[in-house]
């Protein structure tokens, strides 16, 4: 289905587009990573190429927006080469009244999560899908484990009162695993009053 024909991608590529038009020349682009800002990675590499912007980088979250940047013509550069990130244009799964974020989706949480918080200017770009009055009602946390810490992971959430599932692949047998050699636990919590506090009784 087309952007055209469906209300949520229609919705994705407005928001995408939108902050594409933010970016301006001669600064560094955090690129994050779904479906919504694949809108505004084409639309970065549209304005390059009319000459209406010239002279940004991008940082990649992941390697689905290193390709398509490379597909859109939107030059790169890593953290080894800057000493800063202007603005960062990533997706979200949950965003609450209070703006707190579920990330994670597409398993490029970590990544994205070093780009995003180094960035001057953070800009979410989701659709209406998204809105929800608390986290955790459409959504499990996702959380990037090592894989050799998967069971002492499991039963840490659990003591914190998670349910944490193993992300499983795709056309893939086995779990996901992510760009950085990882697994993905995707954890149910029954009670995410307080989102920002729940990791700090972590032990
Ligand atoms: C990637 O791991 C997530 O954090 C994404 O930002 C999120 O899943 C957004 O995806 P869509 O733009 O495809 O909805």
């Amino acid at each position: 289905m087309t952007a055209e024909q469906d209300p949520v991608k229609l919705m994705k590529q407005l928001v995408g587009f939108a902050a594409a038009d933010r970016v301006q020349s001669g600064t560094i682009v955090g690129l994050g990573t779904g479906s919504t800002t694949a809108y505004t990675i084409q639309a970065l590499g549209d304005r390059l190429k009319s000459g209406q912007l010239k002279d940004i980088k991008g940082v990649p979250t992941s390697f689905q927006s290193e390709v398509l940047a490379k597909q859109y013509g939107v030059p790169l550069t890593t953290l080894d080469e800057i000493d800063r990130i202007d603005i960062a244009i990533d997706g979200a799964d949950e965003v609450d009244p209070q703006l707190n974020l579920i990330k994670g989706g597409g398993a490029a949480h970590t990544r994205e999560k070093v780009v995003d918080y180094l960035a001057a200017q953070f800009i979410v770009v989701v659709d209406s899908s998204k809105v929800v009055d608390k986290l955790g009602s459409t959504f499990k946390v996702p959380v990037e484990v090592l894989p050799m810490a998967i069971t002492p992971v499991t039963r840490a959430i659990e003591l914190l009162g998670g349910k944490p599932e193993l992300r499983m692949g795709v056309k893939k047998a086995g779990p996901v695993i992510t760009d950085q050699g990882n697994m993905v636990l995707d954890v149910k919590f029954d009670n995410l009053d307080n989102p920002g506090g729940i990791g700090k009784n972590f032990k």
